[in-house]
């Protein structure tokens, strides 16, 4: 039997209109905004005014671009499937043969779904070779696909790359995804969206804090709040590729998959391989787009609630000094400022004194913690607090215990081992014992102590990872040996939190977050860049999942110092952490901080569930934002100087995402600690007597207290269409204004 119907999803201002006909692969003939309820005859219409003429010089049969491209109809574009059978069998042409709508056979003309699922199984005889593709339409509006080949034919069947790919209109013109690197990640670039394919692949054995992240194309000059916009991901940990690829033709397209090393996936008879997910999200600004992969990791059943405790991490504060006397006074002074998660970093285990020794001997340090990690851990817990613990599972140290006894567990291409990097190697997580040892390692520390939250570091690039004996490819079957061990430690542990981080924020896509529950953004706690990397990393993530800290006053990464004012206003709008020696902060560092705490956790519920809003500004030396509640009850707005304007005063800042039909009080919040240099008359504020002077020796900010006329009462509507008149203050400081409803 062949398929001949035509399929609508619609959920949340999202229609995708498949087009399943004559048998052939499914294909998109819309993907964005909602078109309504469709007849039949609509669908057929809008399928036959998309055929288009045969130009000169084309195949004589319109092309159809599916999901899973295919070479045979003449697309020459890159193919969806490509592989062979030592040159046999390269240029598939499949057939469908049944459909599945949400779970169910289904069949005739139209097939309408709301959100929910399409799944076809399709074949070609003659290549033998069978594909499974299921496209699903989620609540929140993301579309998400991902295909599986199986071979069915007794000869092996060598498969080099699976993408999916969905087609975007030509109006999208212009391409903007991310770049970074170590202690800058997720930097954004943008350009036209030109003739060829712009390729962003990744060969590093992780997401990398350089991945394509969400790959968009949009209307010209689309912005926040404006354009149509069509955003790819590619939800996978290990290689991988995002690319946006226009043809001679006009027809256009966004796509990616794994990037699969050479023969890393042979296909015996039987067997199969599965893409990751490619995740396609529409919308009208780039807010829009971000609400819809918020949302849906938001929907999860184990997505994390919004009492996010708040966590001080070590690693700042003494590196590999591990000594517990001073560890004791950091988690005393952290939970006096009111800290809810003490993690301790790398250094606790094997030899581990500095980076060169140790990684892969999982048990704690005799010579260090002589009565093991108990003291510290019962008192961190009798102090109220939450025990979290370093790790990084895939990571070998050639001076370890493990590497000596196990050298053939070091993941290299056979005939040598690749480069160091960190002074480390890549453990085998694909080879069956030792992914064993390093389970049993784990859940015996995981066993022993009470251990709520772990730090899953990744440091190094997988180089030359092969697999022993052979020293064939391993990064596909070491990326799926992660996420299973992540499951089993998980399941062995109901609650344990795991925290992705990988040199800072280079493990940062969707299929890792759908097994862990927070990301490190980076190593750079630097607020200046902070404020560009939370913004864009909340590109795809939620705030509630961005590990988001205060440091030191002075970057350790950067060599910028900065106010508390400034750092902690940066870090609220993530799950708050510290990083920074509090047992060295002086009585009004540690005041502030307090009330920073206090701050985070009274508004933590509308920080880390509201709709976030990035505010386009001309001026590039602002950056401002906000968090809404749903119910647009609340919001909280910040206004970050992230430059210095060649204006004196940069006029009204517009306060949107609110309701337009509600008024609303808006209030400059933590007033004793807001740094600005002037108090604009809407604030209705007056000095509280203490010495101007005095303020400015110190740096300190200029003691204001709140007058009977304190903050000013408008509608939604008139604070996002004219705004508030901006308060002037220093570079590198932030405002930040509570907007709460009074009718
Ligand atoms: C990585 C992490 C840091 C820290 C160190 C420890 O760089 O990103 O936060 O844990 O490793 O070696």
């Amino acid at each position: 039997m062949t398929v001949d119907t035509c399929v609508v999803l619609r959920s949340a201002g999202v229609s995708v209109v498949l087009d399943v006909t004559g048998g052939r692969l499914p294909a998109i003939v819309h993907w964005g905004a909602d078109l309504g309820a469709l007849t039949p005859d609509d669908v057929g219409t809008l399928i036959r005014a998309g055929v288009r003429p045969v130009a000169s010089n084309l195949v004589d049969e319109p092309a159809r671009l599916a999901v899973v491209p295919e070479h045979w109809t003449g697309w020459v574009g890159r193919p969806g499937l490509s592989g062979s059978r030592g040159g046999r069998d390269w240029s598939p042409r499949f057939t469908t043969s049944s459909l599945r709508v949400n779970d169910s056979p289904a069949g005739g003309r139209l097939v309408e779904a709301g959100a929910g699922s399409v799944e076809v199984v399709a074949r070609d005889d003659a290549a033998q070779l069978e594909l499974t593709l299921r496209i699903e339409l989620t609540r929140s509006g993301l579309v998400r696909s991902r295909a599986s080949v199986t071979n069915l034919g007794a000869d092996p069947y060598q498969l080099d790359d699976l993408v999916l790919a969905y087609p975007v209109p030509q109006v999208a013109s212009e391409i903007l995804d991310l770049a970074g690197r170590w202690t800058k990640e997720r930097v954004p670039q943008r350009h036209a969206f030109t003739v060829g394919t712009h390729l962003r692949e990744n060969r590093k054995g992780k997401s990398g804090p350089d991945s394509a992240y969400v790959l968009h194309a949009g209307t010209a000059g689309f912005g926040f709040a404006d354009g149509e916009i069509w955003g790819v991901h590619t939800g996978w940990s290990g290689n991988h590729t995002h690319y946006a690829e226009r043809l001679y033709t006009g027809d256009q397209m966004l796509g990616g998959g794994e990037l699969l090393l050479p023969g890393e996936v042979i296909l015996g008879q039987d067997e199969s391989y599965t893409s990751p997910w490619l995740y396609g999200s529409y919308g009208v600004g780039l807010d829009a787009v971000a609400h819809r992969f918020h949302r849906f990791l938001r929907a999860r059943r184990n997505h994390p609630s919004v009492d996010r405790p708040v966590t001080i991490n070590v690693w700042e504060a003494v590196y590999f000094d591990h000594r517990l006397d001073k560890l004791l006074a950091l988690a005393e002074a952290a939970a006096s400022v009111g800290v809810e998660r003490f993690v301790l970093d790398d250094g606790w285990f094997g030899a581990r004194r500095d980076d060169h020794a140790g990684l892969g001997d999982w048990t704690v340090a005799a010579d260090v913690w002589p009565n093991g990690l108990h003291p510290l851990v019962n008192r961190v817990n009798e102090l109220g607090m939450q025990f979290g613990l370093w790790f990084e599972p895939e990571m070998i140290n050639p001076d370890s215990d493990v590497a000596r006894a196990h050298p053939d567990w070091v993941m290299a291409t056979g005939d040598r081992w690749p480069l160091e990097a960190r002074f480390q190697q890549v453990i085998n997580l694909g080879i069956q014992e030792c992914y064993a040892y390093i389970r049993d390692a784990m859940m015996a520390i995981l066993d022993e102590y009470n251990i709520a939250y772990i730090k899953w570091d990744h440091n190094r690039d997988l180089i030359d990872a092969g697999t022993a004996p052979t020293g064939r490819p391993g990064v596909h079957e070491q990326t799926i040996a992660y996420y299973r061990l992540v499951d089993e430690l998980k399941a062995a542990h109901p609650g344990l939190e795991i925290e992705s981080c990988a040199a800072g924020g280079g493990r940062v896509d969707l299929e890792a977050m759908l097994h862990c529950d927070r990301i490190w953004v980076s190593d750079c706690i630097d607020p200046l860049e902070r404020q560009q990397m939370n913004r864009w990393t909340q590109q795809l993530l939620p705030p509630e999942l961005l590990g988001s800290h205060i440091a030191s006053g002075a970057s350790h990464t950067t060599g910028r110092s900065h106010t508390l004012n400034f750092r902690a206003a940066s870090a609220v709008f993530g799950h708050l952490g510290i990083e920074w020696d509090l047992t060295r902060a002086n009585a009004d560092e540690l005041v502030e901080l307090g009330a920073w705490v206090g701050f985070y956790k009274e508004n933590r519920s509308l920080l880390l569930s509201g709709d976030l809003i990035r505010i386009d500004d001309p001026d590039e030396t602002i950056s401002a934002q906000a968090v809404v509640a749903p119910d647009r009850s609340r919001a909280i707005y910040s206004f970050a100087e992230v430059g210095r304007s060649i204006v004196t005063l940069r006029g009204r800042l517009r306060f949107s995402g609110l309701d337009p039909n509600r008024r609303y009080r808006v209030t400059p919040v933590l007033l004793e600690h807001a740094p600005v240099v002037k108090p604009p008359v809407w604030w209705g504020v007056e000095p509280d007597g203490s010495s101007e002077f005095d303020h400015l020796a110190a740096g300190t900010a200029p003691g204001l207290r709140p007058t009977e006329e304190f903050g000013v009462e408008l509608t939604g509507a008139a604070l996002a269409t004219v705004g508030l008149t901006h308060a002037p203050t220093h570079p590198e400081t932030a405002i930040l204004y509570l907007a709460e409803a009074v009718d």
